[in-house]
C-alpha cells in the first residue's frame, strides 16, 4: 500500500513523524526542517478528509517524563505549519479517549513516546550486559507489544514518515505495524522521498562519486567509511578525525582531538582506499587555537589563532578547522563530481572563526550541483552548515536523517521500512 493509493476520507491515521527538532533554552525551535519535511503527508491526510494522530519522540528522556523534552512545546509550531488547531494528549499511552473524540479534519499530537521505556524497549537504570538488564529487556519486549498495540488502537491506519528514526526498531517505528493489515499501513511521502534520494546515491551513481565525511571521530563513522570505499572515486575525510590520521603517521597534533585507540583503524582506511583505487583526501593544514570554549562555541578572551601543518601542531594549540591548503584541496576534489554525499562538518563551524573549512566544502558542493551533480546532504551538523551558508537551494537534497541516512547508505535495511514492506 502506498500513501497515494489509500483513501483517508473518514479514517483516523496515526502517523509516526520525527519531530526531534533542536530547541533553544526557551523551547523555541531553531531548525524546523523535520516539521516542514512531514507536512506533505500530514496535509494530504487532512485534505482527503481524514483525522490525524501525530506521534514522535524528542531527545533521549530514557523512559522518564522530562518536561524539557515535552512535545507540548512544539504544539503551536505544528499548528502554525499545518494551518489548523492541534489538540495535545499529555500521556501518549492513555490517549484513547482523546483519539476516540477526534473528528475528521482534526489533529491530535501525542506526548513524547520515549517518556515510556516501552518505546525503545531499553531497561532504565540498569547496567547493560548484566543479567538484571537482560532479564528486564526480555520482560520489556512483551510490554513493548502492549504499548504498540495501545498506540495502534487509536487509529484505523498507520503511516510511517519518520525517516530520521527509521533505523530504530522501536514500538512506534516498527512493532506497531504488526497491528495493522497490509493494506492499512504505509510509508509517508517523506520516507518515499528519502528512500529515493538514498537510492540515487547507491544504485544510480554517476561518476565521479565524491563523498565528504567530517566530524570528530573516525570510530563513529568507520562502518560508512568502509562501505563508501567500495563505491566512491574520491573520499574527503575532514573535521576532528583528521588528527587521528595525522597521529597514526607519527604527526604532532598539539591538543587536537584524537582517538589514540583508533590509529590502526585510520591506517586500515588508508590501505583499503589504496587497494580500491579510491583517492583519499585529508587536510594538510589546520586553523588552530590556544583557547576554545566548546560549551559556548567561542574563542576565550586572549586566545590566539594560527595555521599549522596538520602534522606539526605545537603543544597548547587545538586544530579546529581546515586550513587554506586543505580547503583548496577539498574544493578541487569536489570539482567535476557528478554524485556527492556530504555528512559531517570540516571544522567547528558553530564559531565564526572556524567556519571556513565547512564553507569551502559547502560552496564547492553547490558549484558542482549547479554543473549537474546530484548532491545529498545529511546529518544535523552538515545540514546546519548548509542553512548557515544559505546553500539550501543550491544542493539537490537535504535529508532529515542523520544516523538513519548513514545506515541506509551503508546498505542496511531500515527497520521502519522493513516493518511496512516486510
Ligand atoms: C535523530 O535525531 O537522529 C533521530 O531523531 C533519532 O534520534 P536517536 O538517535 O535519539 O534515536
Amino acid at each position: 500500500m502506498t500513501i497515494k493509493d489509500f483513501n483517508f476520507a473518514g479514517k483516523k491515521a496515526i502517523v509516526r513523524v520525527d519531530f526531534n527538532v533542536p530547541l533553544d533554552g526557551n523551547g523555541n525551535i531553531t531548525d524546523d526542517t523535520r516539521i516542514r519535511g512531514a507536512l506533505p503527508t500530514l496535509k494530504h491526510i487532512l485534505e482527503q478528509g481524514g483525522a490525524l494522530i501525530i506521534m514522535s519522540h524528542m531527545g533521549k528522556p530514557k523512559g522518564k517524563v522530562n518536561p524539557k523534552m515535552s512535545l507540548g512545546q512544539i504544539k503551536d509550531a505544528v499548528a502554525k505549519a499545518l494551518g489548523t488547531d492541534v489538540k495535545f494528549a499529555p500521556d501518549c499511552a492513555k490517549a484513547k479517549a482523546e483519539a476516540d473524540a477526534l473528528k475528521m479534519g482534526e489533529v491530535l499530537l501525542l506526548e513524547n513516546l520515549r517518556f515510556y521505556p516501552e518505546e525503545e524497549g531499553k531497561p532504565v537504570g540498569l547496567e547493560k550486559g548484566t543479567p538484571e538488564y537482560d532479564e528486564a529487556k526480555k520482560a520489556l519486549k512483551e510490554t513493548q507489544k502492549e504499548f504498540a498495540k495501545t498506540l495502534a488502537s487509536y487509529a484505523d491506519c498507520y503511516v510511517m514518515d519518520a525517516f530520521g528514526t527509521a533505523h530504530r526498531k522501536h514500538a512506534s517505528t516498527a512493532v506497531i505495524a504488526d497491528y495493522f493489515d497490509a493494506d492499512h499501513k504505509m510509508l509517508g511521502f517523506l520516507m518515499e522521498k528519502e528512500v529515493k534520494a538514498v537510492d540515487n546515491v547507491l544504485n544510480n551513481i554517476k561518476r565521479p562519486f565524491v563523498a565528504i565525511m567530517g566530524g570528530s571521530k573516525v570510530s563513529t563513522k568507520i562502518g560508512i567509511i568502509e562501505n563508501l570505499l567500495g563505491k566512491v572515486d574520491k573520499l574527503i575525510l575532514c573535521g576532528g578525525m583528521t588528527y587521528t590520521f595525522s597521529k597514526a603517521h607519527g604527526g604532532e597534533i598539539g591538543d587536537s582531538i584524537v582517538e589514540l585507540d583508533k590509529l590502526d583503524v585510520a591506517l586500515g582506511v588508508e590501505e583499503m582506499a589504496k587497494k580500491n583505487g579510491v583517492e583519499l583526501v585529508l587536510g594538510t593544514d589546520s586553523v588552530c587555537c590556544t583557547g576554545y570554549d566548546f560549551s559556548t562555541f567561542s574563542v576565550k578572551p586572549g586566545a590566539k589563532i594560527k595555521v599549522f601543518p596538520s602534522n606539526a601542531i605545537e603543544n597548547g594549540w587545538d586544530g579546529l578547522d581546515a586550513g587554506p591548503k586543505s580547503r583548496e584541496a577539498f574544493a578541487k576534489a569536489i570539482e567535476g563530481a557528478k554524485t556527492i554525499l556530504w555528512n559531517g562538518p570540516a571544522g567547528c563551524f558553530e564559531c565564526d572563526e572556524f567556519t571556513a573549512g565547512s564553507r569551502a566544502v559547502g560552496e564547492a558542493v553547490a558549484k558542482a550541483t549547479a554543473e549537474g551533480a546530484f548532491s545529498l546532504i545529511g546529518g544535523g551538523d552538515s545540514v546546519a552548515c548548509v542553512h548557515k551558508f544559505g546553500l539550501e537551494d543550491k544542493v539537490s537534497y537535504i535529508s532529515t536523517g542523520g544516523g538513519a541516512l548513514l545506515e541506509a547508505i551503508e546498505g542496511k535495511v531500515l527497520p521502519g521500512v522493513a516493518a511496512i514492506k516486510g
